[in-house]
């Protein structure tokens, strides 16, 4: 979708959005859709300040908008939040609950190590990042919004990413348990579910294991790759007053994938 910040559809000019995974293939694209509708948004991924500055700029963005989190980290997500509020003068209105990593094993012979690893960033990491968030929120009565990215395979057991599935599905649940419990203090918290996207680490997966591809070419009914654009739209419908009576949702935008088992 193309639109200025004086034409969009969105609702959302001058809202001030925290997107975590920023730097990622799916994140650059959502960090400029809020752009163009005419938020202010700063960036956070994993990188230190100097290792992000090519990316940050490449982006449109400058150096003041980009603030490094690993987001497995409690003392680094307390920051980032101490520097949300320097940046913005107060309290972020939206926060984008986006990175995530990916690993692929069979289940039986998943190392633990890496599942560990996993969770501390899918999982600890979402938590993180989104209880900080709600804290700053109720400490100034302020009705934010959470959105978190799952997948279609929260509920999917999509061969070799067991516990990214679970990941995903825990983090669904965490969504829903924020939305049940700041309801009442006008705090939204949503999740969008995509699909097989041509981007990030479905491409990367796609370009590397045969079998993968072969196995996803089959599994979309729409018949193509997602685009990261199709992401965004969904993450700023979830900020947009056009939601504004959805809490605990997850919306699934997968072309179809989740309709039927892939492997027939
Ligand atoms: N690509 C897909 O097909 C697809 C499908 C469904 C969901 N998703 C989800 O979308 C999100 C983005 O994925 P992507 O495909 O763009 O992958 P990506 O690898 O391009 O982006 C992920 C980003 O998360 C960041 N990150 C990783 N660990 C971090 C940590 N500890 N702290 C802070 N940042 C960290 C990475 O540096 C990276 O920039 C993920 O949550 C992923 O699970 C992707």
């Amino acid at each position: 979708m193309e639109a200025t910040s004086n034409e969009s559809p969105w609702g959302l000019a001058g809202r001030r959005v925290v997107l975590t995974g920023a730097l990622g293939e799916i994140g650059q694209v959502i960090a400029a859709a809020f752009r163009s509708a005419g938020a202010h948004v700063l960036l956070t991924d994993l990188p230190d300040a100097s290792e992000a500055a090519e990316a940050v700029t490449a982006s449109g963005f400058t150096q003041h908008e980009y603030a490094a989190c690993d987001i497995a980290s409690a003392d680094d997500v307390r920051a980032l939040f101490d520097r949300a509020w320097e940046v913005f003068g107060g309290p972020a209105d939206i926060v984008c609950v986006h990175a995530g990593v990916v690993g692929s094993h069979p289940t039986v012979d998943y190392p633990v190590e890496a599942f560990d690893e996993l969770m501390a960033v899918n999982l600890r990491g979402s938590f993180l990042v989104a209880s900080e968030a709600a804290r700053r929120w109720l400490a100034v009565e302020a009705a934010g919004i959470l959105i978190f990215t799952t997948s279609w395979v929260q509920d999917v057991p999509w061969p070799e990413i067991g516990p990214y599935s679970a990941s995903k599905a825990a983090v669904r649940s965490l969504m829903r348990t924020f939305a049940r419990e700041l309801a009442p203090r006008g705090i939204r918290s949503n999740a969008v579910a995509p699909g097989i996207v041509g981007v990030g680490m479905a491409r990367r997966q796609w370009d590397s294991d045969p079998a993968y591809r072969s196995r996803a070419q089959r599994a979309i009914p729409l018949g193509r790759l997602q685009t990261p654009e199709s992401v965004a739209d969904a993450v700023l419908f979830l900020a947009s007053p056009l939601s504004a009576y959805m809490t605990g949702a997850t919306l699934l935008v997968d072309g179809g994938a989740s309709l039927y088992p892939m492997d027939e």
